[in-house]
């Protein structure tokens, strides 16, 4: 079960983090970014410790709001938003049509919900990858209580230098992860050395989309919050992003931004004008009553000091990506599928 309390949350905002290091780990985070007077070379170089104390502090917060998968999804008229969260993964094995047995990677795995699913879903072997040790203690608790331990492990690395050999894998993915490296050239092709020749890798990508335009004052504020709000060091447009797969060696299959024809847009669940019972915690009335019991946890000393100052970046983040998601300069969900040849020459 994920650790969906109100006192799960507030115990576990700052991870591995000492509670009393929690106040100067979120001061350090904030500056490494645009709205605190930080910089996108010293995000990218030290991409290391900003995004694993992003982790270490918001990974109770999603936990709280999304569960134990941590991105967006397309979505139909009548869908729930857990629903469309397990299609858009089922949508994944299927385009990677995974076989019963098969060997797989989670590059960037969260607290491994996505993996869970999936390794159900085709009976294949998951191994979940993942920079952060507090989000891999949690996903080791509940691949046990879902009797997946057996079949499906995780590594603590970063996914630019994977300590994995070559040619290890039937089938990679990526879901909302691969926004993070620093340089997605160098990251993609980590995942083509460890993947099979003539096997698939598939991703959903945080990307700006054409529409973005860089010297618009107000596109660059939206820009910067979404990396303030989502620990990541550069936001890349999905022509960039395309590019990178091919650099990398890999042959696109297909690719298309699946948020263009969502009927039900995908950032609903945190716009400020929806309103869900079902995902409460996620709507503008939910986030408000989280805060001020994080506020009143904060002060008795049960959520350590700073977990308010984490759940205000987080509000930022949801600014920036409603907006990013409504002008359409932004999408959370740009996929390609693409494989490594069977031969360098082919
Ligand atoms: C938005 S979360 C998505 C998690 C998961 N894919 C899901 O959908 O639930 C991004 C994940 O990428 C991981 N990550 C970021 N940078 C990484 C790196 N350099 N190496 C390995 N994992 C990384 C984070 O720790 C986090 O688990």
């Amino acid at each position: 079960m994920s650790k969906a309390g109100t006192l799960d949350l507030a115990s576990g905002v700052g991870g591995k983090i000492q509670k009393d290091d929690v106040l100067s780990a979120v001061d350090k985070y904030e500056k490494y970014h645009v709205c605190y007077g930080g910089d996108q070379e010293d995000r990218k170089t030290n991409y290391t410790d900003m995004v694993n104390k992003y982790y270490d502090l918001v990974t109770s917060f999603y936990e709280y709001g999304w569960g134990e998968s941590f991105h967006f999804a397309p979505r139909w008229k009548g869908e729930s938003l857990q629903e469309s969260i397990k299609r858009h993964e089922h949508f994944l094995a299927l385009q990677l049509g995974l076989k019963p047995g098969q060997k797989v990677l989670d590059v960037g795995c969260g607290i491994g919900g996505p993996l869970r699913e999936i390794a159900r879903f085709s009976m294949t072997s998951i191994t979940g990858l993942n920079n952060n040790e507090y989000q891999i203690s949690r996903g080791k608790v509940l691949n046990r209580i879902a009797g997946l331990d057996k079949t499906c492990d995780f590594v603590k690395a970063d996914f630019m230098k994977m300590p994995i050999p070559d040619n290890s894998y039937d089938a990679v993915y990526a879901i909302e992860a691969t926004c993070h490296a620093p340089d997605a050239v160098g990251c993609y092709k980590e995942i083509y050395r460890v993947l099979k020749p003539g096997q698939c890798f598939a991703a959903y990508e945080w990307c700006m989309t054409d529409a973005y335009d860089p010297d618009n004052k107000e596109h660059q504020k939206i820009k910067a919050e979404i990396e303030l709000g989502n620990g990541l060091p550069d936001i890349r447009l999905t022509s960039q992003c395309l590019e990178a797969v091919k650099k990398a060696g890999f042959e696109v299959v297909w690719e298309k931004d699946l948020a263009v024809n969502s009927p039900v847009p995908w950032y609903l669940p945190i716009d400020a004008s929806y309103f869900s019972l079902s995902s409460f915690r996620l709507t503008a009335l939910g986030r408000f009553c989280t805060r001020n019991l994080v506020a009143a946890l904060e002060k008795v000393g049960v959520a350590p000091k700073g977990s308010q100052r984490v759940q205000a970046f987080l509000e930022k983040a949801a600014e920036g990506l409603v907006d990013g998601g409504r002008k359409e300069i932004f999408t959370s969900m740009y996929f390609f599928l693409a494989r490594k040849p069977l031969t360098e020459a082919e």
